[in-house]
């Protein structure tokens, strides 16, 4: 074995350690074929965090993490622990602190809705004869989920409670030179959404971007006001290229983003940081964009992909194994196209064969 990567593997709660499982075995498979090792150290997270010791994100976790080359994350959260104090709750007292700790400021969300796929999107199919492929870049690290202040106190005898929606230029411009990078490797098409007409910080995200742009000639930018480009959004998907947006805004147009694409289950995401010294590979974390379905979760019936196609992103962005990467997303391609499909994209058309998350990552396997 000539070279050896450190993963911290947080499986979480829910459908989490289930695909996981599924992602490690096809992870088994490309490294036997491909001359590389991955040394995986599994640490508890969210709920399943909670209750062994109380918290949601243990320092043993953060360790394992702090030790790695990059993160593979399954999913936290589920109904037993939504009545805990929010800040412990697991998607929030796990997911903002690992982003914050590990500065993780570059959100990577891919929508796709293949063109075999389609009748999964809720979007009328003659408004996406092609299917879409669009990449979301949501700023992660700033705006008005961290700005200070931020609190509830009493004035004029009542309760107020404020955020501040705060950017530094130098936080747009990094996040802007990420989503033009990745627009120079797809369409060279990009899309900054603001709301410029209101607020202030949006102003300054325009400016900046308009600045930036021209380090990138040979990209083609628009923009958008956030509530123009939900509806665009749905109404002409497959026009889009790479979105990039600041924190709040990103939140939600991924999850349309997800939506219309119909089959959250096949959505990977990667969160980045800053990049390795002397190198192009990013400190990451990889996670599906999907939640972690507790009304599913245990019956082994699942859609892997996602947390498939996220150990791919993974070895791509931050262990520098694009060829593996590669061998992974042809083979998830190939499995759809013979026809496999889980719960969440079947249609029960002929020619489908119905799987569920096992025999679907074994079928990836087949085909690596
Ligand atoms: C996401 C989630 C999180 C966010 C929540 C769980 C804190 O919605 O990753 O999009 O708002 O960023
Ligand atoms: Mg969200």
């Amino acid at each position: 074995m000539s070279r050896t990567h450190r993963i911290a593997v947080l499986a979480g709660d829910g459908i989490g350690p289930e695909v996981m499982s599924e992602s490690l075995r096809v992870l088994d498979a490309v490294e036997a074929r491909s001359g590389f090792a991955t040394e995986r150290t599994e640490a508890l997270v969210g709920g399943a965090a909670i209750d062994d010791g109380g918290h949601p994100l243990p320092e043993a976790t953060v360790n394992a993490c702090e030790a790695s080359d990059a993160i593979l994350f399954g999913s936290v959260g589920g109904p037993k622990w939504e009545s805990l104090p929010p800040d412990i709750q697991p998607e929030r007292g796990a997911l903002l602190p690992l982003r914050k700790h590990f500065g993780l400021f570059a959100n990577l969300r891919p929508g796709v809705c293949l063109p075999s796929l389609t009748h999964a999107s809720p979007v009328k199919n003659e408004l996406i004869p092609n299917g879409f492929d669009v990449l979301c870049v949501r700023e992660l690290t700033g705006g008005v989920y961290f700005g200070s202040p931020k609190g509830r106190e009493e004035r004029d005898g009542e309760p107020v409670a404020f955020d501040t929606m705060i950017y530094k230029k130098s936080e747009i411009e990094r996040i802007l030179h990420v989503a033009f990078t990745a627009a120079m490797q797809r369409g060279k098409r990009l899309t900054s959404v603001d709301k410029a007409n209101v607020l202030a910080s949006s102003v300054l995200w325009r400016e900046t971007a308009t600045e930036v742009a021209a380090s990138y000639p040979e990209v083609r930018m628009d923009h958008l006001y956030v509530d123009n480009a939900a509806m665009q959004l749905v109404r002409r998907p497959g026009s889009f290229d790479v979105m990039v947006t600041e924190n709040l805004f990103g939140d939600i147009l991924s999850d349309e983003m997800a939506m219309i694409s119909g089959s959250l289950g096949m959505l990977p995401s990667a969160s980045l940081g800053a990049k390795k010294e002397g190198t192009d590979l990013y400190f990451g974390m990889y996670e599906p964009s999907g939640g972690s379905a507790p009304d599913i979760a245990g019956q082994g019936i699942a859609n892997p992909i996602a947390q498939i196609l996220s150990a791919a992103m993974l070895l791509r962005y931050s262990l520098g194994e694009g060829q593996a990467a590669d061998l992974i997303e042809a083979a998830v391609a190939r499995t759809i196209d013979a026809g496999f499909r889980t719960g969440d994209i079947a249609t029960g058309a002929d020619g489908e064969t119905k799987v569920g998350t096992k025999d679907m990552a074994d079928a990836i396997i087949e085909r690596l």
